[in-house]
């Protein structure tokens, strides 16, 4: 099954894609943690969507799409893929469109994980993210057992960058727009499905499962 995940940054996107490939068995693929192993290896790449990334701004688009179709081909995806973060514009979205149809392939599945603004500055700035896995906290709705340590993996728990709160606003501001573009997208395409993002984490889990299999 090809599933793609919207949402505005904080939405719980990340959150979610863990339950969802467990239960599917494909590939998670978030653009923004591509961007944050690049960075990581210290690769050119990484380097380069550092300069937009600190400042809530887009990865221009060639070299987002570029890096989310290579990942694409890799055999993993085969049996199907859950996207994260991308596309995040329409040129994005063409893009995606175009190279499944290369491949007589086509997204199944458009789950928008809607959320007020008014609720995501206060879950990104009290985010804490796994520098193991990648597994997100938040310190006061979804806390760790252990302060400062990932329940999976034991690794240290980080805030990012840019969830620092001037950042965060300008990455609402700017997805914002794009956001509303997207879902407009599919649903002309009649792809997309909205589920309400600001219930418990483990009822929107619920409820996007249900979705995918029924
Ligand atoms: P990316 O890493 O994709 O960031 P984002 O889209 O801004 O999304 P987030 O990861 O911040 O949020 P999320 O929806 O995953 O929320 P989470 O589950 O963690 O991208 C980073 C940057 O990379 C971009 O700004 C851009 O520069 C670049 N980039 C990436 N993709 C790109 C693209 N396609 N084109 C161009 N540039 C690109 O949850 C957030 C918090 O809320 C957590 O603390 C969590 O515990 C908590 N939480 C989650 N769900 C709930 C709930 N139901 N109730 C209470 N708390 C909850
Ligand atoms: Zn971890």
């Amino acid at each position: 099954m090809n599933v793609i995940l919207l949402g505005l940054p904080g939405a719980g996107k990340g959150t979610q894609a863990k339950s969802i490939t467990d239960h599917l068995h494909v590939p998670h693929i978030s653009t923004g943690d591509l961007f944050r192993k690049a960075l990581k290896d210290q690769t050119e790449l990484g380097l380069l969507a550092k300069e937009y990334m600190s400042k809530g701004e887009l990865v221009p688009d060639a070299v987002t799409i570029g890096l989310a179709l290579q990942r694409l081909n890799h055999t993993d995806s085969d049996r199907g893929f859950l996207l994260d973060g991308f596309p995040r514009n329409v040129v994005q979205a063409d893009a995606l469109e175009q190279y499944l149809k290369s491949q007589a392939r086509h997204v199944d599945h458009v789950i928008y994980v809607e959320v007020d603004e008014s609720i995501l500055l206060d879950r990104l700035t009290g985010r804490r993210v796994c520098s193991g896995c990648g597994a997100s906290f938040h310190m006061i709705h979804n806390p760790s057992a252990v302060i400062d340590r990932c329940d999976s993996c034991n690794g240290m728990l980080i805030h990012r960058e840019d969830d620092q709160e001037a950042t965060v606003k300008e990455r609402l501001r700017i997805n914002k727009e794009l956001t509303d573009s997207l879902t407009e997208y599919y649903t002309v395409k009649a792809l997309l499905r909205t589920i309400d993002g600001s219930q418990d984490i483990s009822v929107v889990s619920k409820e996007i499962l249900d979705l995918l299999t029924n």
